[in-house]
């Protein structure tokens, strides 16, 4: 694995993440696993983020303890399915911006068709975290990261529950600066870009359509 890959192998994340996949999970309980596990892949996400020393009195004493460094983040979610993770981020970084890219698959041709863009304005002094639990052929990723980069963040990670291989390699080849956190790299692609074994589509799973 190259090292700006990250394959989260919580037991926490794996177990929640066999109950995510089962058919016979319903909406109520897919949703809040979405947003559980997101938050769990967003405690390893910001790992590296780096701290400063702050002053501060406790009860006892003054103490010189930790922060973290200034940090301005944003939260864009592709559409629909990322924006079920939003909430589960928002648990760690309350203070995140949050903008929305619109992107769907066509369902013929597997290319990602771009619908709606709404980025916060000052995202060129943000650490963008772009969320999509699948990533499967890459290209929404690829194209999502694409419209992100013109607007010139400080640094770009993308963050997804499943991958398929196929989708990892190329999201790296297209974008080997930005950081890729997933719960789990599954076995490939079936004939219609869907992921094997998968969890069937997850926006239809996260929204109760079909
Ligand atoms: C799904 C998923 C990703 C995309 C992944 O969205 O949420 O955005 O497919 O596939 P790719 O890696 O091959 O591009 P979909 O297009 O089904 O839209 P939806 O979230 O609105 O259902
Ligand atoms: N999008 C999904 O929601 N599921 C897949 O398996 C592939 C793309």
């Amino acid at each position: 694995m190259k090292d700006n890959i990250f394959v989260m192998d919580h037991p926490l994340i794996q177990h929640k993440l066999t109950i995510l996949r089962d058919k016979h999970t319903g909406t109520k309980q897919f949703r809040e696993l979405v947003n559980e596990i997101a938050t769990l892949i967003c405690y390893e996400a910001t790992r590296n983020w780096p701290l400063q020393d702050v002053e501060i009195e406790t009860p006892m004493q003054k103490a010189v303890t930790k922060e973290i460094a200034g940090k301005k983040v944003a939260l864009v979610p592709i559409l629909r399915a990322g924006l079920g993770m939003v909430d589960g981020m928002l648990n760690l970084v309350p203070s995140a911006k949050v903008g929305h890219i619109g992107l769907y698959r066509d369902h013929e041709t597997l290319q990602p068709v771009e619908y709606y863009n709404k980025l916060p304005g000052d995202i060129e002094e943000r650490d963008v975290m772009i969320l999509d639990p699948m990533l499967a052929t890459g290209g929404s990723a690829i194209d999502a990261i694409g419209i992100v980069k013109r607007s010139n963040p400080k640094s770009i990670k993308f963050l997804c529950i499943i991958a398929a291989p196929e989708g990892l390699k190329a999201l790296h080849e297209a974008h080997p600066d930005v950081g890729i956190y997933c719960a789990a790299v599954d076995e490939k692609l079936n004939e219609n870009g869907y992921i094997l074994p998968g969890l069937g589509d997850a926006g239809d799973r996260i929204f109760g359509t079909k």
